[in-house]
């Protein structure tokens, strides 16, 4: 049985002083749960703090929203891998679609910090999703794809299988717009089997999430969905109560 996952991605939203005031907030009202995994993605600045917070709580951790592919160098204002993994991250998301398409990341860029998430023992959670002319188009299926397998070209099957994966449309992000469950079932679907095909029968045991406007009503109908083993949340992670009540979904 895989534990449903339940990640909050902040953005770029909740400095350190506001991060530590959610996290007292919800950490007095949501007790240690031994059924489900909750990660936290606040900004780098802020991972310190949200690290503190939960080193008394295994059914909580802290992630990165973005490294840079080097270890370390001459990159202005980039973050790295293992020095995430120095501040108390775990995981790291790799290929948001802001990533891609605000900031022009490329789906080779993506594969390569997959790899540099993994060299320094952090999980990578790679996001993939299409655009809403792309969906339109007919090639949900074919970019999903796409930047699915070239997030994973060169790894091994053990590698792969101890990584998570994200579903996000685009078009649903920040939008108020979600993904049917069905729809979102169906690409999750798609993505089974190219990672079965990848790494055969373990990928049963990846857990893949979906995101896009998820809250707390419809995350339970998202969650119901057989092949959605978690949610990916962002705007209705920012409040602290907002947040407890969907994770206790
Ligand atoms: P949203 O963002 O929940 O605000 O749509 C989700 C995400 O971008 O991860």
């Amino acid at each position: 049985m895989k534990l449903p996952i339940f990640a909050a991605n902040w953005k770029m939203n909740h400095g350190p002083t506001d991060a530590r005031a959610f996290m007292k907030s919800f950490l007095a009202h949501y007790p240690r749960q031994h059924d489900r995994k909750v990660l936290f993605f606040p900004n780098a600045l802020s991972v310190t703090t949200v690290a503190d917070a939960v080193r008394e709580r295994p059914d909580l951790e802290v992630g990165v929203q973005n490294v840079h592919f080097e270890d370390k160098g001459a990159f202005t204002g980039e973050n790295s891998a293992p020095m995430a993994r120095d501040a108390g991250a775990t995981h790291v998301l790799v290929g948001h679609s802001e990533r891609r398409h605000v900031f022009g990341e490329s789906d080779e860029a993506a594969g390569r910090k997959v790899q540099a998430a993994l060299r320094a023992g952090l999980t990578p959670v790679l996001c993939v999703g299409e655009l809403l002319a792309e969906r339109e188009a007919g090639d949900t299926e074919a970019v999903v794809l796409r930047q699915l397998r070239a997030g994973i070209a060169g790894l091994d099957a053990q590698q792969v299988a101890g990584m998570l994966f994200a579903y996000e449309p685009v078009w649903a992000i920040g939008t108020g717009r979600t993904a049917t469950p069905g729809d979102a079932n169906t690409v999750h679907q798609a993505i089974r089997a190219a990672l079965r095909e990848a790494i055969g029968e373990r990928a049963m045991g990846v857990p893949i999430l979906y995101g896009g406007s998820v809250s707390r009503s419809n995350a339970p109908q998202l969650l119901a969905e057989e092949e959605v083993d978690g949610v990916l949340v962002g705007g209705a992670s920012l409040d602290a109560d907002g947040w407890n009540a969907i994770v206790r979904a």
